[in-house]
């Protein structure tokens, strides 16, 4: 049995969240496997009951659990907690526990949707294909931080901080994901500048002589926050640091179209991971059946196949995804004329009916 603690959050949350069970639950009918899932608390509605936003009894399920589907956090009804106890820092504080280094970000254009990008057609080819390899528990976001008054002001600091383990650990995972796509590699640092960049260059290029048939190439994070849309298709994985992952893989996600179809893993050395969209939690439209749950949905088929080696299970969702999309139904993120236009249950119902 199966043990997966679903974390549904805030905003659009739980509406996407429980559109993926479907889909969960009909390919785990279809398929003869049982899970079980268990719900608990993380972001904004933990701090309304519990003051926290990653309580001890969303921590302990999770330390339990063979894998966590989260859907998102926060939202502006706690735009003005203090940091240690908004939303975001409940997302944080479950990475770091689960010690979830390596944060999968697929950008992967469908092609029934490569005319809703905003980058054209020529630019993007056919079936662009990018995985951005994000460094998830390290960097300015846990560095030492604070705040300090002098006489004209204030200051304030994020460390950024990498150490040779933590490199080499999620470089490890860059290369292995290569191998099994195009073989290439493309670091992205600002080596230029920062120290801690430098650190990243020479501990990869020292660790790539360990996989001779990948390739690895280098690159400045500006000049790829620009070669992204001058010429996306020179990418196959990127492998980067934090901050800087968080800020490419929203430009890389653009690519496809709408941010509403992007899932991600975040993984750490063993097999369970934290599957989430790369979505927030959008209260602007939430509760109004109107969220794009495929995201979501595609990240519940990457848990099988990275938590539970379930090839064909996850290439049922995949499938079932793809149908639905050629059938011409749209939620409202990604309508374009003459689509049909659903909203997230009918979205998650459609696709769970073509898991049969
Ligand atoms: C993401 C999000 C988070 C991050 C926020 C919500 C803390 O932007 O997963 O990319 O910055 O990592
Ligand atoms: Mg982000």
């Amino acid at each position: 049995m199966m043990k997966i603690v679903v974390l549904p959050g805030d905003g659009i949350g739980p509406e996407i969240i429980s559109n993926t069970l479907k889909v969960l639950k009909a390919v785990s009918k279809k398929f003869k496997f049982e899970i079980a899932f268990e719900e608990h608390l993380i972001g904004g509605c933990a701090i309304d009951k519990y003051d926290n936003p990653f309580p001890p009894l969303t921590q302990k399920a999770c330390l339990q659990a063979d894998s966590i589907l989260l859907g998102a956090v926060g939202g502006p009804k706690w735009d003005k907690v203090v940091s240690e106890k908004r939303p975001e820092a409940g997302l944080l504080n479950l990475r770091k526990t689960m010690n979830a280094f390596a944060n999968l970000r697929p950008a992967h254009v469908y092609p029934q949707l490569a005319s809703a990008s905003s980058i054209k057609q020529e630019v993007l080819g056919n079936n662009l294909d990018i995985m951005v390899v994000r460094e998830l528990t390290g960097g300015a976001y846990f560095g030492d931080k604070g705040r300090k008054k002098y006489e004209n002001g204030e200051k304030a600091w994020d460390l950024m901080m990498y150490n040779t383990e933590e490199i080499e650990r999620v470089a490890h995972v860059a290369f292995k994901t290569a191998g099994l796509r195009k073989g290439k590699v493309m670091l992205v640092d600002k080596a230029n500048v920062l120290e801690s960049s430098k650190l990243w260059r020479e501990t990869v290029t020292k660790l790539a002589t360990n996989y001779p048939e990948i390739e690895l190439k280098y690159m400045y994070v500006d000049n790829a926050a620009m070669q992204l849309i001058r010429d996306p298709k020179q990418f196959d994985v990127i492998l980067t640091e934090n901050l800087f992952g968080d800020i490419l893989s929203d430009e890389a996600s653009m690519l496809t179209g709408s941010l509403g179809m992007l899932p991600s893993a975040s993984l750490g050395f063993g097999k369970n991971g934290i599957y989430e969209p790369i979505h927030g939690s959008a209260p602007d439209i939430a509760g109004q059946d109107k969220a794009n749950p495929i995201a979501t949905i595609l990240s519940g088929a990457m848990m099988l196949l990275y938590s539970f080696d379930m090839k064909k299970e996850s290439d049922a969702i995949l499938q079932a995804v793809s149908n639905v999309l050629d059938m011409g139904y749209r939620t409202p993120d990604i309508i374009q004329p003459e689509m049909k236009l659903v909203g997230t249950e009918e979205m998650g119902n459609l696709i769970a009916a073509q898991i049969v």
